[in-house]
């Protein structure tokens, strides 16, 4: 199979490439990535040199870029990770967050159709479903209600890929998986931020009283749950990936500090983010039953992996933290 992936100097993008070029001998892959701030070719230098991967530094949202690309060559398949993800970010700056997240995905939805992909996996994200109250889970047919712009923009692209199935019957999936974490997360996410503040022995910004509820998911875990709807998920389905961990901000800092025994001093709760989604609990039955799919990885398990995985490479996620790695990119690829 020959692939293009978008978004593969991200965090999920980078994790999945490589995952998939270790399990399947001949595939190929095309990563079509900006190289926005969030994007770093150090997460793949592993395969940088591999023979069956090309980078292509380009935006999605250029489609001139995009149907070139997919007149030079001919994909099977296209897994759509490309994304402004950050929702604090996403309340500066809204409109990137369309252009890239709308009209970026729609770019190659439309490229795709030009070209007879046969399968076309669009990553969302369980936000779309908006806030919970203190019960239930999102199923696949919970209403979206998305209530940032991140994820208003998310829904928007959702629809975008529906529209290009019943329309056209371009074969698109989406996936709607929780929170993730693991290795080469962008150290202004939960997880590596705290893990990186606290070993500088600096405050952990918590919003608000941290009692908001996030379902924890190992990349790799999420990574095989995409492979499974790449490889038999039914097009026109949306199909929920979690893991039923549902656990409150506050606690997760805990186990964070536990971990790497500092103290719980180093906790300053700060203004809560506008507009902060309570909980989200994901109902991951479908997927489950329809392809087999189940996490292999447990918390507790995933979380000491992933505090040794920054304490190891810390030269990694000091250098964005310094500003470094942006001047170098900027030096070979320009400003973005
Ligand atoms: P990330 O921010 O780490 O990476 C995004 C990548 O997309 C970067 O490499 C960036 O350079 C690239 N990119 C951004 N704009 C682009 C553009 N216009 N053209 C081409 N490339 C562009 O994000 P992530 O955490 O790896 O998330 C990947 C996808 O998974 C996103 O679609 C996100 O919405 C979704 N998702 C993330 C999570 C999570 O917890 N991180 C959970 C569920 C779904
Ligand atoms: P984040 O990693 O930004 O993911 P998302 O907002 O997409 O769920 O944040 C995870 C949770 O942690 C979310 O409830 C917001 C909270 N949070 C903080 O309390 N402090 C922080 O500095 C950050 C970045 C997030």
């Amino acid at each position: 199979m020959k692939m293009l992936v978008t978004g593969g100097c991200g965090f999920i993008g980078a994790n999945f490439i490589k995952a998939h070029l270790n399990n399947f001998a001949s595939d190929t892959i095309v990563n079509l990535d900006a190289l926005t701030y969030a994007g770093n070719p150090d997460n793949l230098a592993d395969v940088a040199h591999d023979p069956r991967y090309t980078f292509v530094c380009g935006d999605i949202a250029n489609s001139a870029l995009v149907e070139s690309l997919f007149a030079e060559q001919i994909f099977d398949a296209v897994v759509n990770f490309a994304a402004e993800s950050h929702v604090d970010r996403s309340i500066e700056t809204p409109q990137l967050f369309l252009k890239t997240n709308v009209m970026g995905t729609q770019s190659l939805l439309h490229a795709a159709l030009n070209h007879g992909v046969k399968k076309f996996v669009h990553i969302s994200t369980d936000e779309v479903y908006g806030s919970l109250g203190p019960e239930g889970k999102f199923t696949e047919t919970t209403p979206l209600s998305p209530r940032s712009p991140y994820s208003a923009s998310k829904a928007a692209a959702d629809h975008l890929a529906f529209a290009y199935f019943n329309t056209y019957h371009l074969p698109v999936c989406v996936t709607r998986c929780s929170n993730n974490y693991g290795p080469y997360q962008f150290p202004e996410k939960l997880l590596p931020l705290m893990i990186a503040n606290a070993l500088a022995g600096k405050e952990l910004p918590v919003y608000g009283d941290g009692m908001h509820r996030r379902e924890w998911i190992y990349v790799g875990d999420h990574c095989r749950a995409i492979e499974l709807v790449l490889e038999n998920g039914r097009p026109g389905e949306i199909y929920n990936i979690g893991i039923d961990n549902e656990i409150p901000n506050l606690e997760v800092i805990r186990k964070l500090l536990v971990l790497l025994d500092r103290p719980e001093s180093l906790i300053r709760h700060v203004k809560d983010r506008p507009g902060h989604d309570r909980r989200y609990a994901i109902d991951a039955s479908k997927i489950a039953r329809e392809l087999g799919w189940k996490p292999f990885v447990q918390f507790d398990d995933g979380l000491a992996a992933t505090v040794r995985w920054y304490l190891d490479n810390r030269s990694w996620w000091e250098k964005i933290i310094s500003g470094e790695y942006r001047q170098y990119y900027a030096r070979m690829y320009g400003n973005r």
